[in-house]
This record gives structure tokens, sequence and C-alpha cells, in this order.
């Protein structure tokens, strides 16, 4: 099996740790360690300390699994398995497809969720918003479908467009598959960062038997440090084979980060509300911002999540632009290149203490350009 090189990744390792200001960045800014165990409840004091680093479980610490179960319909820790968010992704596509499988994932979005797709030579097709206001349309899914199709991969909310569905759209969403017998895998990363207006949607596997959920602690919690994710779904012969798989690639977490991520999971809300608050402020400048800069051409906000694709009005590719700026001015921002995505926008990520900062410098830039 061959990968290409995940281009997003790749243009982040190059600048997001020498670049003076980080526009685009998904998740929100990282919690110290002294944060998470200053909130730490007694009992999670106690395992903390009295932790040792050998193995863990291969399917997760089981008191990982229930701190995940309160945010779930189901009270059984089998339905869970703990691994990299990025991890999970790779081993669901290599458990569930074979080459002769018909796949049909929504674009744009995070390069795993399809390349891996097509490193298993399966047959892909797109399910792609309406670039207008990124609504996706439900009949343009359906019309997607084939005989041969197992899988339809979701992300709500949407990286990077910042769409959402309604609950209404989810179900025909698990209509559609139902009908089929075809699993659904939804990536919700960023479960719970919603705007103010916006319903949340509950996750897949608590509607739908071959739905599969992905979370961490990476966007929500601001905690991507962690590296911890966890898949939840009532097939169990499926999660089975995702620990089995898991043997030849990390086996098993690392033994802090299950602890730190009980302790983040038991008490959501100290790291979840600032977060909300910022994105939120984040937006509100940003839209005020987008009418005062005419290269701005578009700017969607976000319904939910913590990213915006916003379109310029420039002459050369975005990616030209993106280059030139971090060079020039020192400001990183991900070109719609990342994306495969034909046009030129930028994704503005809105999750960062600094943003009006970056927002000043950016706007210097915007004019002089
Ligand atoms: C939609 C989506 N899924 C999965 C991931 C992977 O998460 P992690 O970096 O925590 O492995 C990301 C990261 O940006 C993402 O945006």
């Amino acid at each position: 099996m061959k990968l290409k090189n995940f281009s997003l990744e790749r243009y982040f390792a190059k600048h997001e740790f020498s670049a003076k200001y980080l526009l685009s960045c998904s998740d929100c800014d990282g919690y110290s360690l002294k944060y998470v165990l200053d909130g730490a409840y007694e009992e999670e004091m106690s395992l903390w300390e009295g932790m040792t680093l050998g193995y863990t479980e291969s399917e997760g610490h089981s008191l990982l699994r229930e701190s995940v179960l309160p945010y779930y319909k189901t009270n059984d820790i089998n339905d869970v398995v703990v691994a990299s968010p990025g991890e999970l992704n790779f081993v669901t596509m290599n458990v569930l497809l074979e080459p002769s499988d018909h796949v049909v994932a929504v674009a744009p979005c995070y390069q795993s969720l399809t390349e891996i797709v097509k490193s298993l030579q399966c047959d892909l097709s797109f399910w792609k918003p309406d670039p207008e206001d990124w609504k996706f349309d439900i009949a343009h899914l359906e019309r997607a479908i084939q005989p041969n199709t197992k899988l339809i991969i979701i992300n709500f909310p949407h990286n990077p467009t910042g769409s959402y569905l309604t609950l209404d759209e989810l179900q025909e969403v698990i209509r559609i598959a139902r009908e089929k017998n075809i699993y659904i895998f939804s990536d919700e990363m960023y479960h719970k960062l919603t705007m103010e207006a916006t319903q949340e949607l509950p996750p897949i596997c608590d509607l739908y038997e071959k739905g599969i959920s992905l979370w961490g602690t990476s966007k929500t919690f601001g905690l991507a440090g962690l590296r911890t994710g966890w898949l939840v779904s009532q097939d169990h012969s499926f999660l089975e084979k995702v620990i089995a798989y898991k043997d030849y690639l990390s086996i098993c977490s690392s033994a802090p980060s299950e602890i730190l991520s009980i302790m983040a999971l038991n008490n959501i809300d100290r790291f979840l509300q600032p977060n909300l608050e910022k994105i939120r402020n984040n937006v509100s400048l940003f839209s005020a911002f987008a009418k005062e800069h005419k290269i701005i051409k578009s700017f969607t906000p976000p319904q939910a999540g913590s990213t915006s694709f916003v379109e310029l009005d420039i002459d050369e590719t975005s990616l030209v632009f993106s280059d030139r700026m971090v060079d020039q001015v020192g400001i990183m921002t991900v070109p719609s290149e990342m994306f495969e995505h034909t046009g030129k926008y930028i994704r503005v990520g809105f999750g960062r203490d600094n943003f009006s900062d970056v927002l000043e410098v950016f706007g210097r830039y915007l004019d002089t350009y």
C-alpha cells in the first residue's frame, strides 16, 4: 500500500514551528499540563501519581472508556476503542474496505479521509457543498450512491468550511445508508464546537447500527498533544478488527495521555467553554474584518467547528499567496491546494488567543497587497 504525501500536514510541518503567526490552525490553543492537573479530582490525582509507564490495554484504559460513555447513549465500554484520531481513521478504512468497494466522502476534507480510501484502490465519489454557503445537498449524496457503495464518510462540524447538517438532514443520510446497508464513518473531531444558534447533532453511533463515530481530545478540548481519540460503534465485530489491526501500529496508547484524557472528559466545561468563547469572539472579529477588506471575496461564518474556508479576490493562486505572505510577514495560512480544492481559498482558524494580533498584521499586509 502506497500513500501520497499528506499535503496539509507537510505544509504545517514546513511552517508551524517557524512562522511568527498562525492564522489557519484547526485546533484551539493547547492547555498546559498544570491546567489539566489543577482541575483534576482526588481519585484522578491518585491514578496519576500511581501510574506506571508500562504498556496499556489495546482497546484503551477501562476508566478512559468509562469516561467516554456519558457522551453517548451506550453504557457498554466494549462499544469504545481508543487510539490516536488519525490512526483510528486509517485503521477503520483498512478494516472495512476492499478494492471492489465504492465509497462516498465529503470534499473538500481532511486529506486522510479520502487518501487512505484511494490507497486501498476503492472507487471514490465526492459529496461536495455549494460554495455559496457551503451547504451539503442530500440529493447529491443520494445520486452518488452505487450498488457497491460500502461506506459513506462524513465530517460535521466540517473542516475546513464550518458547515453542519440539521438533524433532519443527518437522518436523511442515515436513511440512504440504511436502505443499502452502507456503513457511515462520521468524523466528529469538532463535536460540541457549535455556534450559539446551531443545534448540536447527536453522534452517529447513537442513531445508526452501522454508524462509526470518531472523536478525540485534539480540537474540542484543546489537548491535541495527548494524541487521544476514540471510536464508538454498536458493531463489535468491526471494533474487534480495529483492536487487532492496532497491534501493527501503536499497539496501545500512552499511559500519561490516557489519565490526562480521563481528567479532561470528566470535566469537559473547563476545556470546552473557554474554547467556545474564543472561537465565537474570533468569528465576530473576522466578520468585521472581512467587510473592511476587499480582498476577502466571500466569508461564510462557520455554523460549527473552528474553521472557515475564505475566498480571496487575488490574481495569483492561493498557494503562491500563502507562500509569499509567510515569507514576507510570517503569517502562515493554509491554501485551498492543501484540500485539493480548486479556487482561491484559505482556511482561517478561530481557536487561538492571539487571533486579533494576527488579524492586525494580516490587515496591514492586505492593505499593501
Ligand atoms: C476532520 C479531522 N479529522 C481527523 C483529524 C486528526 O486529528 P488528530 O490530529 O488529533 O489525529 C483532524 C485534524 O486536523 C481533522 O481535522
